[in-house]
């Protein structure tokens, strides 16, 4: 079964997906758990170089490289791991591209739905996870974060830019109301886990 989360930056899915796996090895479920763009050697790299504040890449050429690390992470790490019967949890995945590439960066939404085709090859979660919270409590989260570094490339984006982003996750979730599911992000994580489970829990027994 495959998992993916997805939020603004600092919204704090990581919290969730730790929270989800953790459960599930209490239930005797281990899951594995990659992130985007990651989990690769090559994926790694790139993510070092889309992160870093020393390039000015354009807005194609960020596309084209998350697409990259992500073709490469689908077909050496998610697919074999689905084809094993394992559960897959992933932070990030197309919906990223989608909200940031395309409703952020605002570029061609077609070209970003051909790129998110060819890198995916048609493998989709049987459900996403939303944490949706506004751009202001994501920013206030990130300067509690222990060893936090400076701002990164992608999250010296702005407030406009990522008021987009969380609007375009509104509008796939209007888009995918079955697959993509909104969750309230601005309670504790206690809380947010509880909603997360109950949805697991129906989710997987269609699956
Ligand atoms: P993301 O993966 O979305 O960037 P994280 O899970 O790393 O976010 O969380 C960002 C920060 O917010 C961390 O310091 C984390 O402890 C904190 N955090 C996570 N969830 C919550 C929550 N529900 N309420 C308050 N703070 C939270
Ligand atoms: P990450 O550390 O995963 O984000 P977070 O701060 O939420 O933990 O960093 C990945 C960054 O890359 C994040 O700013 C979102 C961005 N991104 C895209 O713009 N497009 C994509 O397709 C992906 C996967 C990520």
């Amino acid at each position: 079964m495959f998992i993916t989360f997805e939020g603004i930056d600092g919204s704090g899915k990581s919290t969730q997906l730790t929270m989800l796996r953790e459960w599930l090895e209490a239930q005797n479920k281990s899951a594995i758990v990659v992130r985007e763009p990651g989990a690769t050697k090559l994926s790694e790299e790139l993510r070092a170089i889309l992160l870093s504040n020393k390039h000015t890449i354009t807005s194609t050429a960020e596309l084209l490289l998350f697409s990259a690390a992500r073709t490469q992470l689908v077909e050496k790490v998610i697919r074999p791991a689905l084809e094993r019967g394992d559960i897959v949890l992933c932070d990030r995945y197309v919906d990223s591209t989608t909200a940031y590439q395309g409703y952020g960066r605002q570029l061609d939404m077609a070209e970003v739905e051909a790129c998110n085709r060819i890198a995916v090859q048609g493998l989709m979660p049987v459900v996403t996870f939303f944490i949706d919270v506004p751009y202001e409590e994501a920013q206030q989260r990130m300067q509690f974060l222990v060893n936090s570094a400076e701002p990164d490339r992608m999250e010296r984006s702005g407030k406009q830019f990522f008021d987009r982003v969380r609007q375009g996750y509104l509008t796939i979730a209007h888009q995918e109301p079955t697959r993509f599911v909104v969750v309230d992000g601005v309670r504790p994580a206690e809380a947010i886990h509880l909603d997360i489970i109950q949805q697991f829990q129906s989710v997987s027994l269609r699956f």
